[in-house]
């Protein structure tokens, strides 16, 4: 038996319809905030995705050489894909530009629970405007996205990596080493940090004032360690705002350093506890690519939804997601009844209502479990009697009522 390859995933009907209903709903959110889909090809030039990060993030990715010998990638995520569609064509369009998209991306990821090799990111990119209220627009959208989805519980996060910047150059921190504290301070291994930090012969102050900022939990406390107006007033009036654009509740957390490389600024992430391990559900902020890739300089800022997590944070929300069921099986009686049938059910299907009908032929008890299988709303029984007579006999399959209508009667049933 072939199996699929390790951290893929299938999706049978029932979850594929819980997707759909998932990413309908957040293509509304998307376009209420103004924002426009774009798409971009899942395979890019290797060095899009190494030219920030260097050569080391080959290892996490799904690199390859075509037949042509050219050294290509299957994305990662859609961040410097749709920058670099911007640098390649859309630079001269109006800003800001407001982009959004829903992609497949694979990474060489060691898949466990609520992480996979292929998944699916549910994203948006701003161009052009950085803006205190922009930002905090920003911020709202990934917001309301994941409550207007249906989650309850949802944890946001905000931060700026302009702020550990500077604590780390006040503290005299070279960038080669700065590299090596992230992972810590991203995994918030504060204590693993701390023995780090000592054998790489920091002092005991250089200690101290670095675990004292990333343990900061409001702008006051920043500002002990940021003495920077210029930094510090614009992350504050952006804050002011986020409760005008509808968040409830935020933390203030400097010790967000985010995974990807291309990130300076405002940050920020989302997780639901329902999740458990694999808790981090959106991540984004501001960052620079656009000069990288030879487009003029432009701010940029956006975020990420995982999709695939976003579906199972709602199954373990205990969301009940609407059914999708057959508002009727057309079962023809006998081969003679066939054509009638198979009119009655192409009348539905112009007016667009979900229905099938048997064409194996088989008998009504069969056909009558079948169309439970399928969750059927009715069962639209057809024989010689309704032939003769131009009806049809509709059996409701909730409340076993059984009648004899017209066509049109029927179809007034199903449409409403
Ligand atoms: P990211 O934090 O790497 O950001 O990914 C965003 C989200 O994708 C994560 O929070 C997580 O929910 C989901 N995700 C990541 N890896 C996996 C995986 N292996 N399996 C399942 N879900 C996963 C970005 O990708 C940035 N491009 C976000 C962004 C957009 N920043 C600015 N614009």
């Amino acid at each position: 038996m072939i199996q699929r390859p390790r951290g893929t995933q299938d999706f049978p009907p029932e979850q594929m319809a819980k997707r759909r209903f998932v990413e309908n709903s957040m293509r509304v959110t998307f376009k209420s905030f103004g924002y426009s889909e774009v798409q971009t090809p899942t395979f890019e030039h290797l060095e899009l995705f190494t030219a920030k990060s260097g050569e080391g993030i080959v290892d996490e990715l799904y690199a390859f050489k075509d037949k042509g010998g050219r050294d290509l990638a299957l994305r990662p995520e859609l961040t410097a894909p749709v920058i670099r569609m911007y640098v390649e064509k859309l630079q001269m369009d109006p800003k800001p530009l407001k982009f959004f998209y829903f992609g497949n991306c694979f990474r060489y990821d060691r898949p466990q629970k609520g992480r996979y090799r292929e998944f699916m990111q549910a994203g948006c990119e701003l161009i052009g405007c950085d803006s205190p209220a922009a930002l905090a627009e920003l911020v709202a959208l990934a917001w309301v996205l994941l409550k207007n989805v249906g989650l309850k519980n949802i944890v946001l996060r905000i931060g700026n990596l302009d702020f550990i910047s500077r604590v780390l150059d006040n503290l005299n921190i070279k960038e080669e080493v700065r590299k090596k504290l992230f992972p810590f301070i991203d995994k918030k291994q504060f204590d693993e940090l701390e023995v780090f930090m000592r054998k790489e012969g920091f002092s005991g102050e250089q200690i101290g004032s670095l675990l004292g900022f990333l343990n900061c939990s409001d702008v006051d406390e920043v500002k002990g360690f940021v003495d920077d107006d210029n930094l510090i007033k614009p992350f504050e009036e952006m804050l002011s705002l986020l409760p005008t654009f509808g968040i409830e509740k935020y933390m203030v957390d400097t010790s967000i350093v985010r995974g990807l490389d291309y990130y300076k600024g405002m940050v920020f992430e989302i997780e639901v506890p329902a999740l458990g391990a694999e808790k981090q559900l959106c991540g984004g902020g501001a960052y620079d690519l656009v000069p990288l890739f030879g487009g003029k300089q432009v701010s940029t800022a956006g975020f990420a939804v995982g999709f695939d997590r976003t579906v199972v944070a709602l199954e373990n929300e205990g969301y009940s997601f609407p059914e999708e069921r057959l508002r009727a099986y057309v079962v023809p009686i006998d081969n003679d009844s066939l054509p009638y049938a198979l009119k009655v059910t192409m009348k539905c299907r112009e007016l667009k209502i979900p229905v099938d009908v048997d064409l194996t032929g088989r008998s009504i008890a069969k056909s009558l479990k079948y169309a439970n299988s399928r969750k059927a709303e009715n069962v639209v029984i057809i024989g010689e009697r309704e032939r003769e007579t131009n009806t049809v006999t509709v059996k409701n399959m909730e409340t076993g009522e059984q009648k004899n209508v017209t066509i049109g009667e029927l179809l007034n049933v199903l449409k409403g």
